[in-house]
């Protein structure tokens, strides 16, 4: 087992990439908190986990609300007591020209994507310097959007150059408790978040393809690496017409 008996709270766990990294970590013996705004994913993830064998807390939370955020770490700690691994993985895009960005949409964006990662982190922290076992691990789930530019995604792109940036100033912070804080960025994916595209799905990731390199900087097979952002895509030759 690579997680054995760790506490893992992962957001927008109810589907995709977030529900595949919450199973594969339980597969590894981590027991889970998942947290998304449907509550019928989240507890749908959580009797999954339980069903292999693991503690399962499902959480219904904004991660763009503090009061949500705050109340969703309460409960992971009364309920395990700690946090040991922060999954940042709930996101949200939507497909705009720059100058017909409404700026609630833009706030909306920089809100569940940036802000949603900062306070969870910002939640976590002080429990995470307690922790008995050293420190913990913190991953955030950026984009390629995240390391370049891409028409039409201009509020996505900055929401997700800000979780890098986020990640490498909270990786130097934590480097004297031991939190370790990585990121990844993938390119695109086969999940719902893209479900409206029309495209060629056997060149994306598939949510399952995400779980390698978390479970990696996850344990302690990582426990020398911190404030890294790791590039994820589809790198073959291209599939015949
Ligand atoms: N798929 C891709 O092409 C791709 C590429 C690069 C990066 N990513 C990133 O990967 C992450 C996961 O995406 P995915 O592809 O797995 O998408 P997905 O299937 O749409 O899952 C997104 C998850 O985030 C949750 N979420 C969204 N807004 C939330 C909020 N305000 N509060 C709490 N949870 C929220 C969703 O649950 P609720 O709606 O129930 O809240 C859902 O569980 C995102 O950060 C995304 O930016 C995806």
């Amino acid at each position: 087992m690579r997680l054995p008996d760790r506490i893992a709270l992962i957001t927008g766990g109810g589907r995709g990439i977030g529900r595949a990294v919450a199973l594969a970590f339980a597969r590894e013996g981590a027991h889970l908190a998942v947290a998304a705004r449907t509550s019928a994913e989240v507890e749908t993830v959580a009797g999954e986990v339980r069903r292999l064998g693991r503690e399962a807390l499902p959480l219904t939370c904004d991660v763009a609300d503090e009061a949500q955020v705050k109340a969703a770490v309460a409960a992971v700690l009364e309920r395990f007591g700690r946090v040991d691994i922060l999954v940042n993985n709930a996101g949200i895009s939507s497909l705009r020209p720059l100058h017909g960005i409404p700026l609630a949409s833009w706030e909306r964006t920089l809100a569940v994507n940036l802000t949603g990662s900062f306070l969870f982190i910002k939640h976590v922290w002080k429990p995470m310097q307690r922790n008995t076992r050293p420190g913990g691990s913190i991953i955030n789930v950026s984009s390629l959007g995240g390391r370049r530019g891409y028409p039409l995604l201009a509020a996505y792109c900055a929401s997700k150059w800000g979780q890098i940036g986020l990640t490498v100033s909270a990786a130097e912070e934590g480097k004297p408790y031991n939190i370790r804080v990585n990121a990844i960025a993938p390119g695109k994916g086969d999940t719902a978040f893209r479900a409206q595209i029309k495209e060629d799905k056997s060149r994306l990731l598939k949510a399952e393809d995400h779980v390698g390199v978390c479970l990696f900087l996850a344990s302690d097979e990582a426990r020398y690496i911190t404030g890294q952002v790791v590039e994820l895509d589809w790198f073959g030759p291209p599939t015949a017409a």
